[in-house]
């Protein structure tokens, strides 16, 4: 085998990991506070996105690949590939197939909406490789992706988050302004056909604030408008690891922060980034899928954009201090933007969710005090009309909390954004538990070390989101950062924070996903909205499987009639309050394999033609 553990050991991972490494204790007071800042800013992106593996490639023929880029073809679809039929959906089915925020919750098909999902910006990557590379059991990347979410919907997951771009330029995404690589675009419609063919649902993001490929700087330096660049960039070529040079310590590379920090800024503002971020927003969103042949604004497998993933105008450097207002300002006019063109899905921010200069007595609930000087204001922030949910993110270890205080911290981050959310002058605004991980560290990889260290973080995120479902609190749910895909054969995929498939930590998330699952469907679509109300059904004789409509056990369930004893509705309806039943809003949703009532899928999913009784 020569996919090189040896390469992969040496390569971008173990890069990007030294810096936080080196920076476990906390900032010494003496160090200048920008520098603290900075090094902790760029702590805190080492969650983020680690590119996958860049290494040789050796094909199955003998033939040696120099660099992945010969083995990127986009999609590899097997000969007999079909996408899969459009579900016959009613004009209602449609029209409440997008998710909408109620006062507190997420809505979708007239019911509450939970998120129980995960992270995997390199879906779309995985889907480029192809089959010639060696790969985890010979299989393409779209097969790899194929496997991922129909593992992942088994185990009731119903959400992913991920780019709607590459974090590297070996996987070719937008090459320069406005011009896009077709395997890259092809790659990300083929992980939406997925996810639509096993009911997941999922958040994209136009941008990354951090240091990578297609990210805040990339279209900094693009712009013509912003200053041309006096420090040469630290980008290493696009590939690998990029924010390696910023580590520098000494004059020069305090230099070097200070100066990517002012320029990082700069895309809040500048007119050609503007511009830029605009047109990449108008092509995804009018994209019209090659696989599928559905238009990305009107497909409700998306549920989301995120504007940013963690943005950043860092505020504590002198020509900074407007960034606060910058960012703001950058928000507003996005989130119009995004709304003008596509007003069919929610739009959120992506951030952290850190407490700002509005809202001084929540200050407290910072992880570290330099969080107020990053240039967001969860309050202000998420008021703004357009922005639809809140998002919060939470990186103790990178935030360097202490490992017994971590629980504690966590259970009040959320607590203190469900309390601020509810204090909003737009109203409530659901909040995402958007991303939330545990770092271990490579001697840390241990099945007893898994137990130990991560499954209870795991476990206590969980209970709080739980929780506050339970009391009715404004929570949409959560997505762990992040889930593990092994596409070469000998990459340790796993690295510091990926969930492997045979993880301990898979089963406290399959148990998390098991109640979120049954909370949202153990609630019938409201009977107003003139959806049905299917169940499972199974032929004990036969062994078919489906699904059967009925809407009087919505109505029941309502309270809109009266309850009769023998009446099929109201025992449905019994059923459902007592948790024994579980019903699905369309057909389609209950004859999905995973998610809907049968893990295998019904036997005839698409056979008949969806009818409703009266
Ligand atoms: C900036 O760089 C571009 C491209 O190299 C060059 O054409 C332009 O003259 C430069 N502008 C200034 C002000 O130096
Ligand atoms: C999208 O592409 C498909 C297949 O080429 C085509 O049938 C459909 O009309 C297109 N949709 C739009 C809105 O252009
Ligand atoms: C809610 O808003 C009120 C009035 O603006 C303020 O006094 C209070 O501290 C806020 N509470 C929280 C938790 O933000």
């Amino acid at each position: 085998m020569s996919a090189p553990a040896a390469d992969m050991e040496g390569g971008p991972q173990k890069a990007a990991l030294k810096a936080p490494q080196k920076q476990q204790k906390p900032p010494s007071p003496h160090i200048p506070r920008f520098f603290a800042v900075l090094a902790i800013g760029l702590l805190l992106a080492i969650p983020i996105a680690v590119p996958i593996v860049v290494m040789k490639v050796t094909g199955k023929s003998g033939k040696k690949y120099e660099t992945l880029e010969a083995a990127i073809t986009g999609p590899e679809l097997s000969k007999d590939f079909v996408p899969i039929a459009d579900e016959e959906v009613t004009k209602e089915e449609q029209k409440e197939s997008f998710l909408k925020v109620t006062d507190k919750s997420f809505e979708r098909f007239c019911r509450p909406y939970y998120t129980a999902g995960f992270n995997a910006y390199e879906l779309v990557e995985a889907a480029m490789v192809s089959r010639r590379a060696e790969t985890v059991g010979d299989r393409s990347g779209a097969q790899i992706v194929d496997d991922t979410l129909r593992s992942a919907a088994a185990r009731g997951i119903n959400t992913v988050r991920m780019w709607a771009h590459t974090t590297t330029a070996l996987y070719p995404f937008q090459v320069a302004p406005g011009k896009y690589d077709e395997r890259g675009l092809k790659s990300l419609d083929f992980v939406l056909e997925t996810a639509r063919k096993y009911g997941l649902q999922v958040i994209l993001s136009f941008i990354d604030n951090w240091k990578y490929y297609n990210g805040v700087d990339q279209y900094v330096d693009w712009s013509s408008t912003a200053p041309n660049r006096t420090l040469a960039s630290p980008f290493k070529d696009l590939v690998g690891d990029p924010t390696a040079a910023i580590y520098g310590t000494g004059p020069a590379g305090e230099e070097l922060k200070r100066y990517e920090t002012e320029r990082h800024a700069l895309f809040f503002s500048d007119p050609d980034a503007k511009k830029f971020y605009k047109n990449h927003v108008a092509f995804l969103v009018n994209r019209n899928n090659s696989i599928n042949g559905r238009v990305y604004r009107d497909d409700p497998t998306i549920i989301a954009w995120n504007l940013i993933n963690e943005p950043r105008c860092e505020s504590w450097l002198a020509s900074n201090k407007d960034c606060n207002k910058r960012f703001q300002n950058w928000l507003a006019e996005m989130s119009t933007h995004v709304r003008s063109l596509d007003p069919n899905h929610l739009i959120t921010i992506g951030s952290e969710g850190f407490y700002g200069d509005s809202t001084p007595q929540l200050m407290q609930y910072n992880p570290q005090a330099w969080a107020r000087e990053l240039g967001q204001d969860f309050v202000m922030n998420t008021n703004l009309p357009n922005i639809d949910f809140a998002t919060v993110h939470a990186w103790p270890d990178n935030w360097m909390l202490p490992q017994d205080k971590i629980p504690a911290f966590l259970d009040k981050w959320v607590q203190s954004h469900m309390t601020a959310g509810a204090n909003l002058s737009s109203g409530s605004k659901p909040i995402m538990f958007e991303e939330f991980g545990k770092k271990l560290n490579a001697d840390q990889q241990t099945e007893w070390m898994i137990q130990q260290l991560r499954d209870p973080i795991y476990q206590s995120t969980y209970a709080s989101v739980e929780k506050a479902i339970d009391g009715k609190q404004p929570i949409a749910g959560s997505l762990f950062w992040k889930l593990a895909i092994p596409v070469f054969d000998g990459q340790d995929a796993r690295g510091p924070y990926g969930v492997d498939d045979s993880d301990s930590t898979m089963a406290v998330i399959q148990d998390h996903s098991e109640f979120m699952k049954r909370k949202m469907n153990s609630v019938p679509p409201r009977p107003e909205c003139n959806l049905g109300a299917w169940f499972g059904t199974l032929d004990q004789a036969s062994g078919e499987r489906n699904c059967a409509n009925v809407p009087a056990a919505a109505t029941a369930y309502f309270a809109k009639a009266p309850a009769k004893a023998d009446d099929i509705g109201s025992k449905l309806a019994d059923d459902l309050k007592a948790g024994k039943a579980l019903v699905f809003p369309t057909k389609a949703a209950c004859c999905k394999p995973g998610t809907g009532a049968f893990p295998e899928g019904c036997t005839t999913p698409s056979a008949k033609k969806l009818r409703r009784s009266a």
